[in-house]
């Protein structure tokens, strides 16, 4: 039977009570994690979100009645108990923050029962993560759970506070809102008072925040929901959390100055990592022709090399075709792996393929000197000398190749590079690699669209030194955009915006909007570029990603309360589902679904 705590008060969390409250009366409540009974005295380990205190019953001193009540008690048995506290009787528990004292107890109410749950509630579950979520409410109770929403929680209030000292203005934004063009797919919402028409939930803030500069607030910042139905993966969300910003009267350096403060700021605050300033910063050319990818992690070596200088017009035609293709033969050095069973190299091979590769050419140099390679017999022994020297290749190293066009050749090479990288060890845990990629390609050849896409979004500002070749070479011009990386991973990005109509309009263009369809789109943006617009820029964090990354947990999903599944769907609620009829009819929404989706 529930009891009610009428008179009671709790006087501390489990851990807050210490070896400086010996003797004195205290009142705890919380969730029983465990009872042992031994002989006269019952255990009980009582858990709070603070951690685990144990708890004696000794029938003199609780009263036989209460003796009685804590013989019943099992796990998550929600209980108030007042006692005094004394030095631990029996050993020192030194796992515990508690583990010198105990709480002697005087009276006890079990405020709530419960029933056994359908997983243990313990730090390290074993428990499948389906039904951890689909328990989340339970799963949430789990110590190392916990620990994560209170750092997101930390994370969140220092972001705050950091940004309150700097003269942000905290401004929320609409949900319910317009399409807004970050790239992915809109969740929409039907609107019943306009029948057939939709709002769309938003990608992000990123209209609203530049309305806002130009409506003269200067700084702006907000923890603000976003929404992305795209594909998910162990660092995506189809909701999710940014730490959002935009900045008047700024430019690139503006914004990386304050956001390095920040990040110096939050790190140490929340887990205790200096990082040093100024943060590395790494254009994203120089990013890709090194790392093969726009996100490097450059924890560990193994960079790529452009050897396509050295293999002009040798024997192998794999290397000669990508080449006269236009495109480049770069290989990576995985230092020591030159004993690689084949076994294993095939594999590498096949994880190419998985990125778009045709082949993965391979050579092995032997103690001895020789090599044992898949292309060596097209080569002559110069060629292969000099291709070996320009990846400094030592006897026990293999080299692998791939020759394809450019994108395909860092995409393959920076993926193998990871998995090497991971495979080997090299990624140093206690590393925190911040790193800023700017210079972004303005523009993103679309081959399913056939056309230009932005590759950050159509607001951002060119780099005035390029924007002469906007007609003539669109993919050459590079703009004013910035990504913060963290180990490898996206943490956030932003951009300059444009503020001049005129390369505005010259941007539809070249995205291939029709003045109409801009006008009808971001119609509002326009127009109120007409009144006077500051120059303006910022940035956004995943804040979920952020604090992922602190935490250097392997899914994004453990830092989020009610995360949604690889499907989009949240186990819990078993969200999305069908709705009434009834419901259908007020938005004037007929239901058809193909029989082979469903
Ligand atoms: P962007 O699209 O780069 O920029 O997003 C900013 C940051 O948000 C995080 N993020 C995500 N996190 C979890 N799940 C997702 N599906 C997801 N998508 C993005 C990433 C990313 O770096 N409006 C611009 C910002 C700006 O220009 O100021 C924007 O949204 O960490
Ligand atoms: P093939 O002549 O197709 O048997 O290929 C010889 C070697 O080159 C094999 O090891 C292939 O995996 C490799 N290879 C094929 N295509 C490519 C490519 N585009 N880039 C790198 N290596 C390749």
């Amino acid at each position: 039977m529930a009891e009610s705590m009428k008179g009671l008060h709790r006087t501390h969390r489990c851990t807050e009570v210490s070896n400086a409250n010996i003797g004195e009366k205290v009142t705890v409540m919380g969730w029983v994690q465990k009872r042992r009974n031994l002989g006269s005295l019952i255990f009980i380990d009582l858990r709070d979100r603070s951690g685990i205190l144990q708890l004696v019953f000794d029938e003199p001193k609780v009263g036989s009645e209460g003796f009685a009540k804590a013989g019943t008690l099992r796990s998550e048995f929600v209980i108030a108990v007042t006692g005094t506290v004394q030095k631990r009787a029996a050993a020192v528990n030194e796992s515990l923050k508690t583990g010198d004292i105990e709480v002697i107890a005087e009276d006890i109410r079990v405020l709530s029962e419960s029933e056994t749950p359908p997983f243990p509630i313990e730090e390290n579950s074993q428990t499948k993560e389906e039904l951890r979520l689909r328990y989340r409410y339970l799963d949430l109770r789990r110590p190392d759970i916990q620990k994560n929403i209170m750092m997101k929680s930390k994370v969140s209030m220092l972001l705050r506070k950091f940004m309150e000292k700097e003269g942000f203005l905290e401004i929320e934004t609409p949900m319910l809102t317009k399409s807004t063009p970050e790239g992915a797919r809109d969740y929409l919402v039907p609107s019943r008072v306009h029948p057939g028409s939709f709002y769309a939930l938003p990608q992000s803030p990123q209209l609203f925040k530049q309305l806002l500069m130009c409506s003269g607030y200067d700084r702006y910042f907000q923890i603000a929901r976003c929404f992305r139905d795209e594909d998910l993966r162990a660092d995506r969300q189809p909701e999710f959390t940014q730490a959002d910003m935009e900045l008047s009267f700024v430019d690139v350096d503006d914004v990386i100055e304050v956001n390095e403060r920040l990040l110096q700021y939050v790190f140490k605050e929340a887990i205790g990592i200096d990082v040093q300033l100024p943060i590395q910063r790494m254009t994203w050319q120089e990013a890709m022709d090194r790392f093969g990818s726009d996100k490097p992690d450059t924890r560990f070596g193994m960079e790529l090399v452009n050897v396509s200088d050295v293999v002009k017009g040798c024997g192998f035609g794999v290397f000669t075709g990508a080449l006269e293709n236009g495109g480049s033969v770069r290989g990576i050095n995985a230092k020591g792996q030159g004993s690689m069973p084949r076994k294993k190299i095939d594999k590498l091979v096949e994880f190419a393929k998985g990125y778009g590769a045709k082949g993965l050419a391979y050579l092995a140099v032997n103690e001895d000197g020789t090599y044992k390679s898949s292309f060596a017999k097209f080569m002559t022994e110069e060629e292969l000398k000099a291709l070996v020297e320009k990846m400094e290749g030592q006897p026990g190293d293999l080299l692998l190749f791939a020759a394809d066009k450019n994108k395909v050749v860092w995409d393959v090479l920076g993926a193998l590079r990871l998995e090497i990288g991971r495979e080997l060890g090299l990624m140093d845990k206690n590393k925190y690699n911040f790193l800023w990629v700017t210079e972004f390609p303005l523009l993103e050849w679309s081959d399913e669209e056939n056309r230009f896409m932005a590759m950050h979004h159509p607001f951002t500002m060119p780099m005035e030194e390029d924007w002469d070749k906007i007609d003539s070479d669109p993919g050459a011009v590079r703009a004013k955009a910035y990504d913060i990386v963290l180990n490898g991973t996206e943490m956030g990005g932003g951009s300059v915006r444009i503020h001049q109509d005129d390369i505005q309009e010259k941007m539809f263009e070249v995205l291939g909007f029709t003045k109409e369809r801009a006008h009808e789109q971001f119609g509002f943006l326009l127009d109120a570029f007409k009144y006077g617009v500051p120059p303006h820029a910022g940035l956004a964090y995943g804040l979920d990603r952020m604090v992922m990354l602190m935490l250097q947990c392997d899914s994004i999903r453990d830092v989020i309360a009610f995360p949604k599944v690889k499907d989009a769907s949240c186990l819990m609620t078993e969200a999305p589902n069908v709705v009434d009829e009834k419901q259908l009819e007020e938005l004037c929404i007929k239901v058809d679904v193909p029989e082979e989706v469903e």
